[in-house]
């Protein structure tokens, strides 16, 4: 990989993006529209929204206006928790191509998996929503299909179908790379992308991280996002601040060595998310 916007393959053949512009919590369509037209122009042609954003009239604008073909950029969003199901998947993925003006998406994931905790038939929830998105899918309505913060078990729940899922897009950063997510994606052809590959911006304190930085002369979150792609990870960084922008973008130019590589595959929590698919309450 040389620039932001070369390319990964999914299993079914379908290019991506390796480096994704995030924009949760960047609120408001005005704001979503101005940092993505922003990350476009610095060199991201791929934008990651979700229907629960609240942004995707934002997104779309700004992929109406920044003056690149459409079929040059990959967009993704997401089909939230409170319309899960058959019926409903169909419904939401309506609302979102309406609400971003496009004629078809990219990835559509689903958000969260109905978990075993909560839901007693999590199992029948989840293999509906993803034969709603296999729909989509065959009808060429989107690209490429698949998940977030599905779990091993969850995912197990959907390998025997005829189409299974591309990607499976995870809170991932140093301190919180779960290995067995990773592992279980890696075997099956699952590519991964990373939601919050900064840790929410709270691991850019780290001590390690930034020893680990100075010495290759670059920020910390430079080596977050560097760390994801040497993984084999899609990293969707989220700035509404310009020069971060581009700054994430700015990783080509640097190798991580093998033996700082597993010093922060083996560092410990230190910051990020507490959510965990089985226990959210929303
Ligand atoms: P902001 O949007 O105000 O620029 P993550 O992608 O892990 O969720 O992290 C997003 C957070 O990290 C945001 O608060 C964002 O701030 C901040 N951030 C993004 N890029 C950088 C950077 N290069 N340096 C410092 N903070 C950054």
């Amino acid at each position: 990989m040389k620039k932001v916007s070369d390319k990964f393959k999914l299993s079914n053949g379908y290019e991506i993006p390796c480096v994704g512009f995030g924009t949760w919590q960047i609120n408001g369509d005005e704001t979503a529209k101005n940092a993505a037209i922003n990350a476009i122009k610095a060199g991201y042609r791929h934008i990651d929204t979700a229907a629960v954003y609240g942004n995707e009239i934002g997104v779309g604008e700004a992929v109406k206006n920044c003056g690149i073909k459409r079929e040059e950029l990959f967009i993704t969003s997401k089909v939230w928790n409170t319309m899960r199901g058959y019926e409903n998947t169909l419904v939401a993925f309506d609302e979102s191509i309406e609400k971003l003006g496009l004629e078809y998406l990219d990835l559509y994931l689903i958000h969260w998996p109905a978990s075993k905790n909560r839901f007693k038939n999590w199992e029948e929830i989840n293999f509906e929503t993803w034969q709603a998105l296999v729909k989509l899918y065959k009808e060429g309505r989107v690209r490429a299909i698949g998940v977030s913060n599905f779990l091993p078990h969850h995912l197990e729940a959907l390998m025997d179908m005829e189409i299974k899922p591309m990607v499976n897009q995870i809170e991932f950063h140093p301190g919180k790379m779960q290995e067995e997510v990773l592992s279980f994606c890696r075997e099956n052809n699952i590519l991964v992308e990373a939601w919050s590959p900064l840790g929410r911006g709270a691991v850019l304190d780290n001590e390690i991280l930034k020893d680990i930085a100075e010495k290759y002369k670059k920020s910390v979150a430079q080596i977050c996002i560097k760390w994801c792609l040497q993984n084999g990870v899609v990293p969707l960084p989220k700035s509404v601040t310009p020069e971060r922008v581009k700054e994430n973008a700015d990783v080509f130019d640097f190798e991580i060595s093998a033996d700082d590589m597993k010093i922060i595959n083996e560092m410990p929590f230190c910051g990020g998310s507490p959510l965990h698919p089985d226990s959210i309450d929303f």
